[in-house]
C-alpha cells in the first residue's frame, strides 16, 4: 500500500529539514493549511512536494471522499456495530437534514439541544435549585468519552466560566469521589450521571455513592440528579425524573459525544451561547473537511503527515504539546480519541493488518514538558514527531510578558528540534568552558543535538469556544482519515471488552466469596496478598 512512499523515504538519505528551508525560504507558504485565522504549519517536516503528492494519492486510493460523504450522510460506516457515525449532526446547527434509516435526525437533535439550553439557563439562574438553594456545584460522573471531553473543555474555557463550579468524577477508586465531594454542599450540588450505556460499572458505582452522600446530607436526588444517556429505561430505573434526562442516539460514539448532552456540564459552566460557539467551531471544521481540496484540507493534511511519520518513517508515537495551560487535559482527550479509534490490528474485513494502524499518543502542556521529558525528544534515540499548539494571544493582557515567554519557548522548541546542534558547535561551546583534549571531546558529545526532528504547529489567535470546537473537530476528522487510509473501523472499541469481562469474574474472588484456584498463579497470588492485607 505504501510502496511509493517507502521508496521516497528510502531515497531521502541524510536530507535535513533545514536544507528544505535553505532551498525554499518561503516553504511555510506551500506546506501549511489555513482555515479562517487558524494555521497548521507542517513545513518543519520532511514532507516535500513529491512526498505530499504520494500521500495525497492515498486518499483517492482509499476512497476517502466516498467514505467521508458516507459518514456525513448517516450510512452505517461503523460496520462491526451496524451503526451510523453522526456526531457531526450534533453540531449541524444550521445545516440541512441528516437521514438515518429514512428519518431526519435533526429535529430530535435540535429539540434536545433546546431542552439542554432551557435546563442550563434555569440552573444557572437559580430557577432550578437543590433542596438547600441554587446550585453552587455540578459533579459530572462519567468515564472515558463521558468524562474526558467535558472535563477537558471546562478547563480549556475557564475564562468563559460563569456558571456553577464543575467537578468530574471518573475513577472507580473511592478516593476520586471522596476527594471530590468533600467540602461540597449535598443540598446545593447537581449530580449529572453521564453514561451512554448507563451500565458502566465505574459510573454506576460512583452514582450510587453520590446518591447516598446526597441523601445523608439533606439533599434531594429527585431534584438534584440529572442523566445523560442513550438508555432512558435505565435512567428511569435509577430514579431520575424524565425532565432531567437528556438522551442521544447510538450513532454518537462515546469519544465523539461531547457535542451533545454529554457536554451538559460544559454548557452549565459557560452558558448556552458559548456552548453554541463551540458547536459552530466544530461545524466550520466539518464544512472545511467536506469541501476543501486534499492539499488545502487541514484534517486531511494533519492525517497524512501522521501517516508519513508513523507508517512510513516508523516513528511509534507522537506527542501533543499544547503551549496553552488550559489545554492540559487535551493530550488525555486525544489519547482516547486516537488510540481507542485507531488502536486496531485487523482491517474492516477482519484480515490482519501488516503494520500498526495508529501511533501511541501522549503529551503535556508546554513549558512543563520541557523540564521533564523533552530531554528524550531532543537527544533520545527515538524520534518523536511533536504536534505543538499555540495561541497568539492569551486571556490575561495584564500578563502579556508571560505569554511572550510562552510563545518564545514554543517556537524555540520546534526550531531546536529541527536545527539541532552539530558536534563542531558543541566542541566550540565546551572549549569556551575550558575543556581540552579527550575531555573536551567527551563533554562535546553529550551536548550534540542530532536535530532533523519533525514537528507541526497549530497556531490560532486565542483559545475561544469556537477555536476549541474547531481543534476538536480537526482531530476527530484526522483520526477518521487515518483510519480510512489504513482500512480499519475507527468507531468500535472491542479491545476494552476482555478486561471488563475479567473484572466482573474477579469481583467475587476479590470479595473472598469465590476461590481464585482457576486463575493463573500470578493472579491468585495477588488476590491472596489483598485478602491477607484486609
Ligand atoms: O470502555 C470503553 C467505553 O465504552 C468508552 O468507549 C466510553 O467512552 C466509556 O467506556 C464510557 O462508556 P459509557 O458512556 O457507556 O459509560
Amino acid at each position: 500500500m505504501f510502496h511509493d512512499l517507502n521508496a521516497l523515504h528510502a531515497g531521502l538519505g541524510g536530507r535535513r529539514i533545514v536544507d528544505l528551508f535553505a532551498s525554499d525560504p518561503d516553504r511555510v507558504a506551500g506546506f501549511s493549511v489555513q482555515l479562517g485565522e487558524m494555521l497548521l504549519d507542517y513545513s518543519k517536516t520532511q514532507v516535500d512536494a513529491e512526498v505530499r503528492a504520494a500521500l495525497v494519492a492515498l486518499c483517492d486510493r482509499a476512497g476517502l471522499a466516498a467514505r467521508r460523504d458516507a459518514m456525513f450522510s448517516g450510512a452505517p460506516i461503523n460496520e462491526t456495530e451496524g451503526r451510523a457515525v453522526l456526531h457531526t449532526a450534533l453540531r449541524n446547527l444550521d445545516g440541512g437534514p441528516v437521514w438515518v434509516d429514512g428519518a431526519d435526525v435533526m429535529p430530535g437533535v435540535r429539540a434536545t439541544l433546546d431542552r439542554m439550553r432551557a435546563f442550563a439557563g434555569a440552573v444557572r439562574s437559580g430557577r432550578i435549585a437543590g433542596a438547600g438553594g441554587g446550585f453552587t456545584d455540578v459533579v459530572n460522573i462519567g468515564i472515558g468519552g463521558s468524562d474526558l471531553g467535558p472535563a477537558m473543555a471546562v478547563l480549556a474555557l475557564a475564562p468563559y466560566h460563569d456558571g456553577p463550579r464543575c467537578h468530574f468524577v471518573s475513577n472507580v477508586d473511592g478516593a476520586h469521589i471522596a476527594d471530590t465531594l468533600r467540602g461540597l454542599d449535598p443540598a446545593r450540588t447537581l449530580v449529572i450521571v453521564a453514561s451512554k450505556t448507563f451500565t458502566t460499572i465505574e459510573t454506576m458505582t460512583n452514582a450510587r455513592t453520590a446518591r447516598d452522600w446526597m441523601v445523608a446530607g439533606g439533599g434531594d436526588p429527585a431534584r438534584q440528579f440529572a442523566a445523560v444517556s442513550t438508555a432512558e429505561d435505565r435512567t428511569a430505573a435509577f430514579g431520575i425524573p424524565a425532565g432531567h434526562v437528556f438522551g442521544f442516539a447510538d450513532w454518537v460514539g462515546g469519544r465523539y459525544s461531547m457535542w451533545g448532552p454529554i457536554g451538559l456540564s460544559l454548557m452549565l459552566a459557560v452558558g448556552p451561547e458559548d456552548f453554541d460557539a463551540f458547536l459552530r467551531g466544530g461545524q466550520a471544521m466539518d464544512r472545511h473537511f467536506r469541501t476543501a481540496p486534499w492539499t488545502q484540507n487541514m484534517p486531511v493534511m494533519l492525517a497524512l503527515v501522521g501517516i508519513w511519520h508513523h507508517q512510513i518513517c516508523g516513528y511509534p508515537s507522537r506527542a501533543v504539546l499544547p503551549y496553552d495551560q488550559r489545554l492540559a487535559r487535551l493530550p488525555a482527550y486525544f489519547q482516547q480519541l486516537e488510540m481507542e479509534s485507531n488502536g486496531k490490528s485487523v482491517a474492516m474485513d477482519g484480515t490482519p493488518l501488516a503494520q500498526a494502524a495508529g501511533p501511541i499518543v501522549w503529551g503535556e502542556p508546554g513549558t512543563n514538558g520541557q523540564h521533564a521529558f523533552y530531554q528524550l525528544i531532543h537527544q533520545g534515540k527515538q524520534v518523536v514527531p511533536c504536534e505543538f499548539m499555540l495561541a497568539a494571544r492569551g486571556h490575561e493582557p495584564e500578563l502579556a510578558h508571560h505569554h511572550r515567554l510562552l510563545v518564545a519557548n514554543c517556537l524555540a522548541q520546534s526550531e531546536a528540534l529541527m536545527r539541532g546542534r552539530p558536534l563542531e558547535a558543541a566542541r566550540r561551546i565546551v572549549s569556551g568552558k575550558g575543556f581540552e583534549g579527550a575531555e573536551l571531546e567527551r563533554q562535546a558529545r553529550h551536548r550534540v543535538f542530532e536535530g532533523n526532528r519533525p514537528s507541526t504547529t497549530l497556531i490560532y489567535p486565542k483559545l475561544t469556544p469556537g477555536v476549541l470546537g474547531a481543534i476538536i473537530a480537526l482531530y476527530e476528522h484526522r483520526v477518521f482519515v487515518e483510519g480510512v487510509i489504513m482500512g480499519i473501523n475507527s468507531f468500535d472499541q472491542w479491545g476494552v471488552e476482555l478486561g471488563k469481562e475479567l473484572a466482573t469474574s474477579l469481583g467475587p474472588i476479590v470479595d473472598g466469596t469465590e476461590s481464585a484456584a482457576a486463575k493463573d498463579g500470578s493472579t491468585a497470588a495477588l488476590v491472596a496478598y489483598v485478602l491477607r492485607s484486609r
